[in-house]
């Protein structure tokens, strides 16, 4: 019988045997299987958020799954384009785990945000092109995740929002300065001040995403789109990737810090706490303004 073991202090006891059983200790970026999984098919790098019981929501541990397989991807020069999606048929990613929000004062939502606006930053600044395949809800942390890809393709199923409002707080990583850039001030506002999902048809109508594809065909028309820019030569890619994303007028820095303090600070107020509580409870919340 074979055991596969994360990486830790068992690694010299075990030496690949113990009796009859076979362990394999697996590398660092193999061992992140438990809740980001990361394949190479060819020179297409596949991200998947593997949380689906829990709609991939992003928690702490997945942000250092993530930060890690980063570090991984980033040294990686054999991919040519990496592909971020969501295990199961329901979720892309259904924003930060609200379980974890509960604890979130002003101090851990300025160390959060900044942590994970650094990492979506690494994302939208990685040197191959990175295609979100949305397959189901993006809310919250997910629409942000999506946002900071070069190029967002999407399942007829797939509803987007940026719900934050309705617990209390505010996006804290990157959507407020990403997606007016892309979808114009106005929807960005009214999707931000609503907190409302819209759907896949709404998100082609407004630019939010490029394609929507029925939901069995989504993978398949992402690795079509993959391998068409994987086949282009890699440093025209890399640099004009790079040169797309630095049309954005001005410079965005702080812009990021301002969000990020504003979260924080959003996350000192008794509506953030009732937010939560209601969402959790599963009933509706009733806020204040304190
Ligand atoms: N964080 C933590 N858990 C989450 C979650 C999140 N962001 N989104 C969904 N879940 C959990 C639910 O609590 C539920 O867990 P349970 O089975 O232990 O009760 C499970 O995932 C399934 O979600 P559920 O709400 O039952 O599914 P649904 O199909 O009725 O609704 C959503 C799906 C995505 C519309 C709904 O879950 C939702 O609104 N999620 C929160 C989105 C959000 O506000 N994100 C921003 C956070 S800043």
């Amino acid at each position: 019988m074979k055991f596969k073991l994360s990486q830790g202090p068992w690694e010299t006891v075990f030496e690949g045997k113990l009796h009859d059983y076979d362990i394999e200790i697996l590398s660092n970026s193999e061992s992140l299987i438990l809740v980001v999984i990361y394949e190479k098919k060819k020179n297409i790098g596949i991200l998947t958020i593997n949380r689906p019981q829990k709609m991939n929501a992003i928690s702490n541990e997945l942000t250092a799954e993530l930060k890690q397989l980063l570090d991984d991807i980033e040294n990686d020069s054999s991919i040519r384009v990496l592909i971020i999606t969501g295990q199961g048929d329901k979720a892309f990613v259904a924003g930060a785990d609200i379980s974890e929000l509960i604890d979130r004062n002003a101090a851990l939502g300025r160390r959060v945000t900044k942590e994970r606006q650094e990492i979506f930053s690494r994302i939208e600044n990685l040197q191959v092109p990175v295609i979100a395949a949305v397959n189901g809800y993006a809310l919250g942390g997910g629409l942000e995740l999506a946002l900071a890809c070069s190029v967002r393709i999407c399942s007829n199923t797939a509803q987007f929002g940026a719900p934050e409002v309705k617990l209390g707080i505010i996006p804290g990583d990157g959507g407020t300065q990403r997606l007016p850039r892309l979808v114009g001030l106005g929807r960005a506002m009214e999707m931000i001040l609503t907190g409302d999902f819209i759907d896949a048809e709404e998100a082609f109508r407004i630019g939010l995403v490029n394609r929507v594809f029925p939901h069995d065909l989504l993978m398949q028309k992402t690795m079509e789109l993959a391998q068409k820019i994987a086949s282009r030569p890699p440093l025209a890619i890399r640099f004009a990737k790079d040169a797309v994303n630095r049309s954005q007028a001005g410079s965005p820095t702080s812009g990021y810090t301002l969000e990020s303090y504003l979260h924080a600070l959003s996350c000192t107020t008794e509506d953030k706490n009732e937010g939560i509580s209601a969402f959790l409870e599963k009933r509706k919340g009733k806020f204040k303004g304190k």
